[in-house]
């Protein structure tokens, strides 16, 4: 297929539902206190490309209807809503909880830090919550699958800033740089715990089980990260097994094996171990996240294992192979842009920050095997006085940047092949666009 080829733009197919997702997530973290509630919202406030909701709402409008449990799934659904607008039940969009007033709050004192934080969000709070008949294809538990990504992605944000000493983020000053380290952990555990309550309104053990396993990867993959590119015996981790469960399906290698540089069997540049730790290091810490919402929301379309359809199987491991190949083409386009973008562009660090940070990734890993004195400097983490300057020189002189989009482009067709083994639709065509954009992304 020629990239000329014109796709559905997923930002139109889903501009109502955007609209309705940034309602409902803002009505989802609320808090009574005002502190939490102006940090917990702080990031959606920005102007986020949110990637991960829609790729959540357009895998379940593409695969929705395949299962022949469809209309059944749909209609239990109905039934849930018919029985909360009439008051029998709880539906997904219940206020998660019931007034929790904060008694002993000082009036003045909460106007006075409602005024130092200017909440800019308050217009916002009291959503409605369903969008109109354009979307009608899409569950609503399905929706508030798209908002709980986008909420644990969030989450994950607010911690890594603190990690990475990030002083901006989405354009505006990052969260700890405002409000402090403490506030924007606590922030990032609040938006962890309201997603946990909309995930058991979900009604699914197999979706709860995805989605607790992501999270335990992006903190394995951000330990592998902190532990460094040198795979020994204390920094391999062993992520964690769902093999237990039914609802565990085989992980695959993460490693395309083409990363692997043939010169890095000569032992001068790095060796296939360090590309396989960054490739898995990659697929934990973003691409998994992705992942298994995708296939998340094709178990709640009617193709998990409890609908009892064999076939099931592989409309999920369609939506996870897309995800998980795209994840990993988004993340090293991310690492590309690090070295290759401002940090006007970014809007974060950018010149190198990863670098600063002590980290090595695709480009920096390239570099060494085309320029063998950069392996020292990596081993210290560009710890001695102007190591951080000599490898971003050497690395722009070096292929590396062009060798990860090449990377990237691979992971980005394998996305491709994945998703055009659904039935053709306009969702189909926009997740497919997502998957071209995703290399030609600034920012
Ligand atoms: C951004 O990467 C960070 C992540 C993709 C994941 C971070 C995960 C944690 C901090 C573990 C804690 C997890 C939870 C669920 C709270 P980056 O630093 O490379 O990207 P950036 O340039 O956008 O900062
Ligand atoms: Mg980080
Ligand atoms: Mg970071």
């Amino acid at each position: 297929a020629s990239s000329s080829v014109r796709l559905a733009d997923p930002v139109k197919l889903l501009s109502s539902e955007m609209n309705f997702l940034r309602a409902n997530v803002t009505s989802l973290l609320g808090s009574k206190h005002p502190a939490l509630d102006t940090i917990a919202k702080y990031y959606f406030q920005a102007e986020g490309k949110h990637v991960r909701p829609m790729i959540i709402l357009l895998m379940s409008q593409a695969t929705n209807g395949i299962s022949p449990r469809w209309e059944e799934v749909r209609a239990r659904e109905d039934e849930r809503e018919k029985a909360r607008r009439e008051g029998r039940g709880m539906g997904v969009d219940e206020p998660l909880e019931k007034e929790e007033v904060l008694q002993d709050e000082n009036p003045t004192m909460v106007e006075r830090a409602r005024d130092l934080l200017k909440n800019p969000l308050s217009a916002f709070s009291s959503a409605s919550s369903s969008p109109d008949s354009a979307s009608l294809t899409i569950l609503p538990t399905q929706r508030r699958l798209a908002e709980i990504t986008e909420l644990i992605h969030v989450a994950s944000l607010l911690h890594d800033d603190v990690i990475d000493l990030a002083e901006t983020r989405r354009a505006a000053p990052s969260a700890p740089s405002l409000f402090g380290n403490k506030l924007s952990i606590l922030a990032g555990d609040f938006l962890l715990a309201r997603a946990s309550l909309a995930l058991s309104r979900l009604g699914s053990n197999e979706v709860v089980e995805l989605v607790a396993s992501v999270l335990a990867n992006l903190v394995e993959g951000e330990v592998m990260q902190m532990k460094g590119n040198m795979p020994n015996a204390s920094s391999t981790t062993s992520p964690t097994a769902t093999a237990a469960s039914p609802a565990s399906f085989s992980s695959p290698s993460h490693t395309n094996p083409s990363i692997i540089p043939a010169s890095s069997l000569s032992g001068r540049g790095p060796t296939p171990e360090i590309f396989h730790h960054y490739m898995r290091k990659t697929y934990l810490k973003t691409a998994s996240l992705i992942a298994k919402n995708a296939r998340a929301a094709t178990v709640l379309g009617g193709c998990g294992i409890k609908q009892g359809w064999a076939e099931g199987e592989k409309v999920k491991d369609i939506a996870y192979e897309y995800g998980r190949n795209l994840g990993i083409a988004f993340q090293l386009i991310d690492d590309m842009l690090d070295f290759t973008a401002t940090a006007a562009d970014l809007g974060k660090p950018g010149g190198g920050a990863d670098l600063k940070l002590g980290l090595a990734t695709a480009p920096a890993l390239y570099a060494w095997d085309e320029f063998p004195e950069l392996g020292e400097l990596i081993e210290r983490k560009f710890e001695r006085e102007g190591d951080v300057e000599r490898a971003k020189h050497l690395i722009l002189r070096s292929s590396g940047a062009s060798r990860t989009f090449t990377l990237a482009e691979q992971h980005s067709q394998a996305a491709i092949n994945a998703i055009r083994r659904l039935p053709e639709s306009d969702a189909r065509d926009a997740l497919e666009k997502i998957a071209r954009d995703v290399l030609t992304r600034k920012k």
